[in-house]
């Protein structure tokens, strides 16, 4: 039997992630949005791609929860898109209310599954899906890590005219311009980038990793980034799905690690069948200790202004 993933959430990210994992052909999807007949449509127009990609999963769309009955994995892109000039946090309140909405769906419907959260700001989404869910870290964690290093491989690999596929680099902290790219982990073919590009190069693509997201935003004009960010999280769940133990940046609850205590935050993870398999734990310079602080502490306001809202019955 296929495993089954529900994509809450039929926009741009939402729908595109459906198209690639119902691509895979190892797995059933359920497409979920509020608007009417939106994923009915979406979806059947995919399901009618299959003889032509080679897939054989069904895929189908619904504005209730009762057809993502005991989903194996869950992704939730559900939200309002960063508009041109709004910040991720402008999105914090009203997303905070859609994501829960969903999440008690979800964990409703399907409490064995496992959550990918992408809806922005994604670090207190994660934290407040994880909050409202109740389930175990394992089981709830949030995609943006694998986005932030997809851009930085793609401008190192533009910079040096080789595969993107050969640079392997990774992003610490939040999702957003505070992120924290560990440049000393960064490697092309296992070359430190350091022996193949000058520091003011770097601090270049640094730069534009940085602000990859609203690069896009300005280029768009309406909407957000979507081809990449569903390659990420099509990664993020094949690892889960195909138990592939992959070690991946992702959005994950620390409980002590890193010296962080009960927040969300970027880091290098395992990803397989039992989701968030493992946390690894690098040696950071006082610089990266710095800016991971910094990012935490952003991410830390976040959620304290979600949790005053919530108390007031936001
Ligand atoms: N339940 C289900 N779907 C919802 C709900 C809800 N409560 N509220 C909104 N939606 C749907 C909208 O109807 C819309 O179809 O979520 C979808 C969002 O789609 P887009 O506006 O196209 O946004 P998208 O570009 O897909 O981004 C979604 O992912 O990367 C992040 O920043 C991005 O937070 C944003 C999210």
């Amino acid at each position: 039997m296929r495993k089954k993933v529900t994509v809450v959430g039929a926009g741009n990210v939402g729908a595109t992630t459906a198209q690639r994992v119902h691509g895979l052909g190892y797995a059933d999807v359920v497409l979920v949005d509020v608007v009417e007949d939106l994923p009915q449509g979406k979806a059947l127009d995919m399901l009618e791609s299959g003889p032509v990609v080679g897939s054989d999963a069904s895929i189908t769309g619904s504005n209730d929860y009762e057809a993502t009955a005991d989903s194996d994995l869950v992704i939730i892109t559900a939200g309002i898109a960063r508009k041109p000039g709004m910040s991720r946090d402008d999105l914090l309140l009203t997303n905070m209310k859609i994501v829960g909405a969903v999440t008690s769906q979800v964990a409703a419907h399907s409490p064995n599954c496992i959550i990918i959260v992408v809806t922005n700001p994604l670090d207190p989404m994660v934290q407040h899906a994880y909050e409202v869910s109740g389930f175990p870290r394992e089981r709830v964690f949030g995609m943006a890590g694998i986005l932030d290093t997809s851009r930085f491989r793609t401008f190192i690999a533009q910079e040096l005219g080789v595969s993107g596929e050969d640079v392997q680099a990774y992003v610490l902290g939040s999702h957003g311009d505070d992120m924290v790219p560990l440049v000393r982990y960064t490697t092309v073919g296992g070359i430190p980038i350091s022996e193949l590009l000058p520091q003011d190069t770097i601090d270049r693509l640094v730069k534009r990793a940085r602000q990859g997201g609203g690069e896009i935003v300005a280029l768009l004009k309406a909407g957000s980034a979507y081809y990449a960010p569903s390659a990420a999280i099509t990664q993020m769940a094949e690892a889960v799905l195909l138990d592939r133990k992959r070690i991946l940046p992702c959005c994950a609850y620390l409980d002590g690690e890193y010296g962080i205590e009960g927040l969300y935050v970027g880091v290098p993870v395992k990803l397989g069948a039992g989701g968030l398999e493992q946390i690894i734990e690098i040696s950071l310079t006082d610089e990266e200790r710095a800016a991971l602080d910094k990012s935490a502490a952003n991410t830390r306001e976040m959620v304290e202004v979600m949790r005053k809202a919530v108390a007031a019955g936001g």
